[in-house]
């Protein structure tokens, strides 16, 4: 089969970038090839997952108290171990780890780059053949080169995000990352194993048909969210709705969908669990500066994710996300000027 040289690759894209800024380092561009690197090899495994003896709990709860399938643990090494190894990243968080690593050699603590990531996002999903993902966060860090990097380097808000992305194992697998410049997105070719630029300067559209959230939970929103989630089913001369509703259940596959086609994500806090479920540091924040760098909004009912001053590693928000003109739509339910 001829390959189309024409397509640039993931390494290609990010070179070419660099090359566009004389003073660049190339340490973001090695970053993300990194990243790059071990979701080929989250890949492989993900893709094996119904054929060899990986499915199953790993007879541990992650900090979070929440089980930890086997391929979470093995997502969680592989991209710890490229960026432990590369010479961009100077620590990580990570969902499956309770405190921040600082990697603590002397190139590591010459690094620019702290990263946290959620390895395997959606691991519910796993066993039931469904796509699944991993999330990451780039921040430059505050304290000064040649020391380990310290919690003031994690603790940032989104909005200083340099690069955030995700990669979804789904019917293909893709990787879509955002700095300020835009959100670009990459197929994995697998006939030469590359990244392939597919989805050049992703744009969310301003509105959508789509609107995602758990059903189940219903009686237990606040009556605001109640009252929106009602308006997305009713016909109305204004919205064009009934809405559309979908939800995976995987907030990769979910915010992915919404990303390209345009729509509306909701993870609102419950009567029982008011602060929500996602948390802010590798879920929330990297998709709020996705989806705002694409053209959307992102809240956590009453604020902007990306302004959030977090105070922990694993805490957790409410997440509203999406199309520019469904959120302003819904801020007018929640009580909130529109934009
Ligand atoms: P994780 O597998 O990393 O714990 O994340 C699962 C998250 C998110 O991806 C998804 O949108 C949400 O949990 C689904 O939660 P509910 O089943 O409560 O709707
Ligand atoms: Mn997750
Ligand atoms: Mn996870």
């Amino acid at each position: 089969m001829m390959v189309n040289r024409n397509v640039r690759t993931l390494d290609e894209f990010t070179i070419q970038q660099m090359r566009d800024f004389p003073n660049a380092t190339g340490e973001l561009s090695n970053l993300l090839r990194d990243i790059g690197l071990a979701a080929k090899r989250v890949n492989v495994e993900v893709n094996k997952a119904g054929l060899v003896d990986i499915l199953g709990d790993a007879d541990m709860v992650n900090i979070q108290g929440e089980d930890v399938k086997k391929l979470d643990v093995y997502a969680n090494n592989q991209f710890m171990g490229v960026l432990k190894h590369g010479i961009s990243c100077a620590g990580i968080g990570s969902e499956e780890i309770d405190d921040f690593i600082a990697f603590d050699d002397p190139v590591s603590n010459n690094s620019k780059y702290v990263v946290m990531f959620d390895p395997l996002d959606g691991s519910g999903n796993i066993d039931v053949n469904v796509s699944i993902g991993t999330i990451f966060a780039v921040y430059r860090r505050v304290t000064p080169k040649g020391a380990p990097v310290t919690r003031e380097d994690f603790l940032q808000a989104g909005i200083r995000q340099v690069a955030a992305g995700y990669i979804v194992y789904g019917s293909s697998t893709m990787m879509v990352y955002a700095t300020r410049r835009g959100v670009n997105g990459f197929t994995l070719d697998p006939s030469i194993g590359e990244f392939s630029l597919s989805h050049p300067d992703i744009r969310c559209p301003d509105f959508g048909r789509i609107y995602s959230v758990n059903h189940g939970n219903f009686f237990r929103y606040e009556k605001p969210v109640q009252a929106y989630i009602d308006h997305c089913q009713r016909k109305d001369k204004h919205n064009g709705g009934p809405y559309t509703q979908r939800y995976i259940g995987s907030m990769v596959s979910d915010l992915h969908r919404n990303l390209i086609k345009g729509g509306i994500f909701m993870y609102p806090g419950t009567t029982d669990k008011p602060g929500g479920k996602l948390r802010l540091m590798y879920e929330c924040n990297p998709f709020a500066f996705i989806v705002e760098v694409a053209g959307g909004r992102a809240t956590d009912g009453t604020q902007r994710i990306l302004d959030i001053v977090p105070t922990g590693l694993h805490q957790r928000s409410p997440l509203f996300i999406g199309s520019r003109g469904m959120m302003d739509e819904m801020d007018g339910f929640l009580g909130n000027d529109p934009d």
